[in-house]
């Protein structure tokens, strides 16, 4: 590899062929949306920490959903907006086979039914205190306690017509019960997309004022249940409980901070790998943005693309309906 017979600048040389030397695409196929959903009718509300992103009731997401799909988006995560007056103790709303989430699922899969829903397993938008699961006098989340939940839920929106249940709460064992249940119950087809590797992160600030759990949570955190940013090595061993349990994709999360963790995950397991790109790295990219600090379609693709780069399957991204108009251009 001797200068001047080889010239690495020779494939850099015309957007021809850089496009034909390049190692990784962005598609379509790539992108997941979460929305957030509420309840109602003809209702949209914007989030204050999330600059261009809307809570929307279903009727309204759905209009935004047709065009996008026939543009080949191929798959949602739903997150529900849920009244104070049903967040309990015990997230009982969680279950509830007329909730939110498993009425929406059902409006959604009738009208698109070709369209991937995948929904959210952990009780944050349903517990009075804001933790993903039960917890205690003390204030302890009891693990096994909180699975016995977490499987009802994640049945409720199998039952519904969830295509892919993805639990998010980081109780250890979650994952094998959910299947179980999932089995029993003749719902073969169900996927399990298991945040495997998620991070007790300071990212998620602007997620939970969307969902409006943030206020429930005050100054309690979630480190006693999500992973330590300190750690990669202990993400191998979360993953691999997970697949093992009956996990067929995994998800790690935060994204851009974490690269080194999709990278590492993709390169020791065979099942796709999923990366969040979470609402904290939207905020702060969409601010550069906003304030003219970045251009926002290079920005948005060139992050997007590092996550390809990385070894990443499928993108959870807040700007998966931009990037979905902009590769149909
Ligand atoms: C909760 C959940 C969170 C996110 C997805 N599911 C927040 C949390 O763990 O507190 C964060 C997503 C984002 O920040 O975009 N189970």
């Amino acid at each position: 590899m001797q200068y001047p017979f080889t010239r690495k600048r020779r494939l850099r040389s015309s957007q021809a062929i850089r496009n034909l030397s390049a190692e990784n695409h962005l598609t379509v196929n790539d992108l997941i949306w979460p929305v957030f959903v509420l309840d109602g009718f003809n209702r949209t509300e914007k989030i204050d920490s999330m600059p261009g992103v809307q809570r929307m009731s279903v009727d309204v997401l759905l209009e935004k959903l047709v065009p996008l799909h026939e543009k080949g988006l191929n798959a949602i995560a739903l997150f529900p907006v849920i009244d104070s007056q049903f967040k309990t103790d015990d997230a009982a709303e969680a279950w509830n086979t007329e909730g939110l989430v498993q009425r929406s699922v059902k409006t959604i899969k009738s009208s698109l039914p070709e369209l991937m829903v995948i929904t959210d397993v952990a009780l944050d938008p349903y517990t009075s205190h804001g933790q993903d699961g039960i917890i205690n006098e003390q204030g302890e989340i009891l693990n096994d306690v909180t699975i016995k939940a977490l499987v009802m839920q994640a049945k409720s929106h199998a039952k519904a017509g969830a295509d892919v249940v993805a639990p998010s709460d980081m109780m250890d064992g979650r994952v094998g019960a959910i299947r179980e249940a999932l089995e029993n119950n003749k719902l073969y087809n169900t996927a399990i997309l298991s945040y495997a590797a998620k991070y007790a992160s300071s990212f998620y600030g602007p997620f939970r004022d969307a969902v409006g759990s943030a206020a429930n949570l005050g100054k309690s955190s979630k480190e006693t249940y999500q992973m330590n940013p300190a750690n990669a090595l202990e993400a191998i061993d979360e993953i691999a409980m997970d697949i093992d349990e009956g996990a067929d994709m995994v998800m790690v999360k935060p994204g851009m901070p974490y690269l080194d963790i999709i990278s590492m995950a993709k390169s020791h397991f065979n099942v796709p790998v999923c990366a969040y790109h979470v609402s904290g790295e939207y905020a702060m990219l969409q601010s550069a943005i906003d304030n003219g600090y970045l251009a926002e379609k290079p920005a948005i693709m060139e992050a997007l693309m590092c996550f390809k780069r990385a070894g990443t399957d499928a993108i959870l991204t807040y700007y998966a309906d931009r990037v979905t108009e902009w590769l149909s251009e």
